[in-house]
């Protein structure tokens, strides 16, 4: 894909992931397969897969970031964490930048869900995806499958969208993130019992707890316009 200008105005954030105005676009782990029905394109002799930020949070979150969005991503070839895998949309297009084809890069990515139908479909696309580990398993439970990754991890990614999700977070990070590693927390209005003054006040609640509970928030990404009444918290973790 190449760092250079070209006339696109595109730019690399990384070697596999390419962001041309609002469109992002990963190198295809699996040439000539569609995952989501997302349309497929060549850029520099290469077929790239088309992000939907609309049916993905990190993907809106890259496009809606004000810092660089290269950040939000895991380093290529490392271990990471996703709780909340669903039926796999951001996690093939993760899959692209962490792995590569026939996994070049040696990435694993754990993905975790409660859901059986969402197994299944996680587990065929790992058939074609070497590098993905799927794991039908709550994300709070981590006695039942955290033995999948004896060492912490540098990037935790969470999309539970059920009540307590700051909790399982936190608890999630404490037990797998390093301290320096970055926590991505796609939060969902919705899914919190929340009795208080309304939206903005819940994601300032919850940015002050993140803060006492050891985290630096590095932004807090509003994703409206893509995923309504949700924010994509970017942390580090510091102790
Ligand atoms: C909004 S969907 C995830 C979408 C996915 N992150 C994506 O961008 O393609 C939320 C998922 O979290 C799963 N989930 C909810 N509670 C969970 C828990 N405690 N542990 C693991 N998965 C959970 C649901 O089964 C559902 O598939």
């Amino acid at each position: 894909m190449g760092r250079g200008n070209n006339r696109r105005r595109s730019e690399a954030l990384s070697w596999g992931v390419m962001r041309e105005g609002k469109a992002i676009w990963t190198i295809n782990a699996v040439p000539g397969h569609s995952v989501y029905g997302e349309s497929l394109r060549r850029i520099q002799s290469m077929e790239c897969r088309r992000w939907d930020p609309t049916r993905s949070k990190l993907g809106a979150g890259i496009l809606r970031t004000r810092n660089d969005a290269a950040r939000l991503l895991p380093v290529e070839g490392t271990t990471v964490l996703y709780l909340g895998a669903g039926h796999g949309t951001s996690i093939s297009h993760l899959h692209d930048h962490l792995c590569g084809q026939d996994n070049e890069l040696k990435g694993r990515l754990v993905a975790v869900d409660l859901a059986p139908r969402c197994l299944r479909e996680l587990t065929h696309m790992a058939k074609s995806r070497p590098g993905l580990v799927p794991v039908l398993g709550d994300a709070r439970k981590h006695a039942a499958w955290g033995v999948l990754l004896p060492r912490k991890v540098d990037w935790l990614f969470q999309d539970v969208a059920q009540a307590g999700q700051v909790d399982i977070f936190i608890g999630a990070c404490r037990r797998f993130l390093n301290i320096g590693g970055t926590g991505l927390l796609s939060l969902k209005a919705a899914s919190e019992r929340w009795t208080g003054e309304g939206e903005a006040a819940l994601f300032e609640k919850v940015e002050r707890q993140l803060q006492s509970s050891g985290f630096d928030v590095e932004e807090r990404i509003e994703l409206t316009g893509y995923e309504d009444n949700h924010v994509l918290f970017h942390v580090i973790r510091t102790e």
